[in-house]
């Protein structure tokens, strides 16, 4: 940064045209891109030619570590699989490891990635804070450091992070419940409950805050009637995502304050405790509430065709896996991270975000969404 302020106007200028093309830019850099006036622009550009030094690349056929959660969601898995394939077909030594949902076995295997000689590691945290000291022992081995799916909090060992928008992911699934709602439940008030993922999972406040800020003023104007008046995201989290525990709230929720009532809606974080909300349902003699969902799961996916679930949401995990392994070639290259406008504040730093859009599914269109998902299309019948 220092070093950056002190180059004049005119060094900037000259520079520019000999280091721009190619180079994104050091972490500093790459934050600044959100600046807009002509200074702090150039300043931007300047911050390339440091990109060569700060980051220097890495042999061909180098080994990457992917460090993920866990496999409990259609997702991981698929990231799994795609990883191993794809790296090796993009000429890496892939090392991929999930961690069944614990903190101490990630960091061990992030540590174990390291004494590997992994020149990048990509990681999904199982908790997006408990991870700080391991990923700085890898920034001072030189080892590049990608947030996968998930922020990676409170460190300055990361590099960038690759995700959809996961405060968007929670608008669209609370504007994917009131449509449902209305087309399917006669006049307002609806009476709902609302759930959250896995409280250690950064995406599952940024899903839940996403979603209030469609519903609060729903409730507030009483068309939303949340009946148990659990409206906390700590209330409706769902520990480690688990699918078992939500349908036990759920269950709890019906015979407390339904035995009299309809429950007409349910926000639900994914696919699976969507699935585990509806189930409590039917087992209740609900009839099916109108329910969202996220990460378009095979079974979820047949769900919504057949009426079943209302609407999921799909993250694709082949372009989340692209993404990230076009950052690991620039990275190879020696050209260091890729130029982005958005970061995230972490608590710590502001991280470089490389975000793609996630998209609502409905019955209505399913068959588009998944016109080039062969595997996905062909559950549609
Ligand atoms: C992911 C979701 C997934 C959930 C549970 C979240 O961080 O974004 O796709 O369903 O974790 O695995």
């Amino acid at each position: 940064m220092k070093k950056r302020t002190l180059l004049s106007m005119a060094m900037v200028a000259t520079m520019t045209v000999a280091t721009f093309a190619g180079c994104g830019g050091s972490r500093e850099g790459t934050t600044e891109e959100t600046a807009t006036t002509e200074t702090e622009a150039t300043t931007e550009e300047a911050s390339a030619d440091t990109a060569a030094t700060d980051m220097p690349g890495f042999e061909e056929g180098a080994t990457i570590g992917i460090s993920l959660p866990w496999l409990g969601t259609q997702n991981w898995k698929e990231a799994e699989e795609m990883f191993t394939t794809q790296l090796e077909e993009a000429g890496y030594t892939p090392l991929v490891q999930a961690a069944d949902n614990k903190v101490t076995q990630q960091q061990q295997q992030i540590e174990s990635m390291i004494e590997n000689g992994a020149k990048v590691i990509v990681v999904g945290p199982v908790d997006g804070s408990q991870l700080g000291s391991v990923l700085e022992q890898a920034k001072e081995a030189g080892v590049y450091v990608i947030g996968y799916d998930r922020l990676l909090e409170n460190t300055t060992g990361v590099d960038g992070v690759v995700q959809f928008g996961s405060v968007k992911t929670g608008e669209l699934q609370a504007q994917a419940l009131l449509q449902g709602l209305e087309e399917q439940k006669g006049e307002a008030p609806y009476n709902i409950e609302l759930f959250g993922g896995g409280p250690a999972d950064p995406n599952a406040p940024n899903f839940f805050k996403g979603a209030m800020s469609v519903l609060q003023p729903k409730i507030d104007d009483g068309t939303l009637v949340v009946v148990s008046g659990q409206t906390d995201f700590t209330q409706c989290a769902t520990v480690d995502w688990d699918n078992a525990k939500a349908q036990s709230r759920m269950d709890s929720l019906l015979s407390g304050f339904y035995s009299d009532k309809e429950i007409d809606g349910v926000l639900c974080p994914n696919d699976g405790i969507a699935r585990a909300c509806i189930t409590s349902c039917e087992n209740a003699g609900q009839d099916i509430p109108v329910v969202s969902g996220l990460d378009a799961e095979n079974e979820s996916v047949e769900w919504v065709w057949q009426g079943r679930q209302y609407s999921t949401v799909a993250k694709p995990t082949e372009d989340l896996v692209a993404k990230t392994i076009e950052i690991i070639d620039s990275l190879q290259a020696g050209n260091g991270m890729p130029a982005t406008e958005v970061t995230a504040d972490n608590g710590v730093i502001e991280v470089p975000v490389y975000e793609l859009p996630p998209v609502v599914v409905t019955k209505d269109n399913e068959k588009e969404v998944f016109a080039n998902d062969p595997s996905r299309l062909e559950l549609l019948k």
